[in-house]
C-alpha cells in the first residue's frame, strides 16, 4: 500500500500560465510520435539543429578500403568527436564499444557490393535496429536505376512501416549509380521521391544550386561526402552545403582517409555547427 502519511495539497498550478507547447527544432518532424523525436534529437543537437555524422559502413559493399581496414584502429578513437555513428550492424556488434554512447544510424539494407553495382537490396528486420538500440535506421533507394527503383523504393516504403511501428527514423539514402546525373535536378528529385515515401531523414549529395535540393524536401537532409578530397576542399564542400540549408554532414573517407582523421573530424564539425569558414576550419586542423 502507498504511505499514507504527510500527503500535500498541490499548490502551484501555474493558473494563468500557459502550458507550453514544445515546438519541436527539426524540420518536417513536428507532427511524430514522442519517440521519433527523441532519437532524433539524439541524431541532431537540438541547439544548432544540425549533426555530423561519422560513416564507416563502407566495407559492407566495398570491403577493406582505405582507412575502414581496422576499425578498431581508425574508426573507434574518432567516435568521440561524431555525434552520430554511421555503419552496418556486424561491424556494431563486433568492433563499436557499446559504452561509447553514440547515436546510431544503422545501415539496414543489405544486397549490393562494388563487384555488381546496384543490386537487389533486401531490407533488414527493424527488430535488430532496436535490439541494437538504433537512433535511426538507414536504407537505400536508386531513383533512375531501371533494374532496383521500384524495389529500392518499396525497401524504403517498407522500412518506413516498420520504422513507425517502433518510433525508430528512417534515413533515405539516395544512390549514385554509374550512370546517373550528379545535379541539383537529379538529387531533388531523389531526396524529395525519399521524403514522400516517408523518410525523416534524407542523406544525398552536394552540387550546385544546392539551395534548391534543400528547399523542397520536406525533412533535414544531410550531405556525403564522397570520394576523398584534400582536406580545405572537404571543408569548402561542407561549408557550402551547411550555407546552402543542410542539416548535417554524413561524411566518411574525407574523415578517415584523411593524414589526420581526428584533426579533420573536429574541423568538420565546427563548420557544421559553429559555422566556421573553411579558411579559419582549415587552420584549425593545422594547429590540430
Ligand atoms: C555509401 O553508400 C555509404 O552509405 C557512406 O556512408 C556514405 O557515402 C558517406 O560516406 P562518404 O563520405 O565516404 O561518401
Amino acid at each position: 500500500m502507498a504511505d499514507l502519511d504527510d500527503i500535500r495539497d498541490g499548490k502551484n498550478y501555474g493558473v494563468g500560465v500557459a502550458q507550453s507547447c514544445g515546438g519541436f527544432f527539426l524540420k518536417g518532424s513536428s507532427h511524430l510520435d514522442w519517440g521519433m523525436k527523441d532519437r532524433l534529437s539524439r541524431i541532431f543537437n537540438p541547439v544548432t539543429g544540425k549533426t555530423v555524422m561519422l560513416a564507416f559502413d563502407h566495407g559492407f559493399i566495398m570491403g577493406p578500403t582505405s582507412g575502414v581496414e581496422r576499425i578498431d584502429l581508425s574508426i573507434v578513437p574518432l567516435i568521440e568527436h561524431a555525434d552520430c555513428l554511421m555503419c552496418a550492424r556486424g561491424v556494431l556488434r563486433s568492433l563499436v564499444p557499446p559504452t561509447s554512447r553514440k547515436p546510431v544510424c544503422l545501415r539496414s539494407d543489405a544486397g549490393s557490393t562494388i563487384l555488381t553495382e546496384l543490386n537487389h537490396n533486401v531490407v533488414i528486420d527493424v527488430q535488430d535496429a532496436v535490439k541494437l538500440n538504433a537512433s535511426a535506421i538507414a536504407v537505400m533507394v536508386a531513383i533512375g536505376d531501371r533494374e532496383t527503383e521500384a524495389e529500392t523504393v518499396a525497401n524504403l516504403y517498407q522500412a518506413v512501416d516498420e520504422g513507425q511501428a517502433f518510433g525508430v527514423p528512417v534515413m533515405g539514402v539516395t544512390a549514385v549509380g554509374k550512370d546517373m546525373a550528379r545535379d541539383a535536378r537529379y538529387f531533388g528529385l531523389a531526396s524529395r521521391v525519399c521524403a514522400e515515401n516517408g523518410a525523416n531523414i534524407v542523406k544525398t549529395y552536394y552540387t550546385e544550386d544546392f539551395e534548391k535540393v534543400v528547399a523542397c524536401c520536406p525533412v533535414p537532409i544531410v550531405i556525403a561526402g564522397g570520394k576523398k578530397l584534400p582536406e580545405l576542399e572537404a571543408l569548402e564542400l561542407a561549408y557550402k552545403a551547411i550555407q546552402s540549408g543542410a542539416a548535417g554532414v554524413d561524411m566518411g573517407r574525407n574523415v578517415f582517409q584523411s593524414d589526420k582523421p581526428a584533426a579533420m573530424i573536429q574541423a568538420v564539425w565546427a563548420v557544421v555547427h559553429k559555422g566556421l569558414s573553411p579558411k579559419d576550419a582549415f587552420q584549425m586542423y593545422n594547429d590540430l
